[in-house]
């Protein structure tokens, strides 16, 4: 089977482009919800690290992406494959103080229409020294989206 998508870490932190990380968020009509997140993973005295993080986004919480990233001592290079919603991003690597993350979601509300990209940061601590060798953490944070992008404006209609 061919995973949605693959990309190393250093595409996702091009993908998330400065601007998009530091801009104000656009104020617009709705509430961009949050996502749940929860990560474990763990690293080998070989050298391999990996993690598995799973989403949710609170307005599809029937959909949780999945994404497996995994680093290889030999290779000295590191992949990311991820199911569930294509347009999830993250910035996470094992060990970092904070998470961000994207995603381009669809909106039909009053004033606003179309795909909108939203994003968020947050605090990830987790729990570590876990497993029978010591070399396992996990833990799970909610992330709170901002609107990055949105989608084209639409006339309001006015109240009769
Ligand atoms: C990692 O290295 C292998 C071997 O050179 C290569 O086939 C693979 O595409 C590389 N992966 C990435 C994400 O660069
Ligand atoms: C995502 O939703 C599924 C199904 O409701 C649930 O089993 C899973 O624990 C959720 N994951 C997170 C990270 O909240
Ligand atoms: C996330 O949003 C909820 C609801 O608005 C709020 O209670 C919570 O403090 C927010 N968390 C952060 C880290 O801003």
């Amino acid at each position: 089977m061919r995973p949605t998508c693959s990309f190393p870490l250093s595409l996702l932190i091009a993908s998330l482009s400065p601007t998009s990380v530091f801009s104000q968020p656009t104020p617009v009509d709705f509430d961009p919800g949050f996502w749940s997140i929860s990560i474990n993973g763990g690293s080998a005295a070989s050298g391999w690290r990996w993690h598995d993080l799973y989403a949710n986004y609170s307005s599809t919480p029937d959909i949780t992406t999945h994404c497996k990233w995994l680093y290889d001592p030999a290779l000295r290079n590191d992949t990311t494959t991820c199911s569930g919603d294509p347009s999830f991003r993250y910035l996470w690597g094992n060990g970092q103080a904070s998470i961000t993350v994207q995603q381009t979601i669809n909106v039909a509300v009053a004033g606003i229409q179309g795909e909108v990209l939203i994003e968020g940061t947050a605090l990830f601590t987790y729990k570590a020294n876990l497993g029978a060798n010591g070399r396992q953490f996990e833990g799970a944070v909610r992330v709170n989206a901002t609107v990055v992008h949105k989608g084209v404006e639409t006339a309001r209609e006015s109240a009769e």
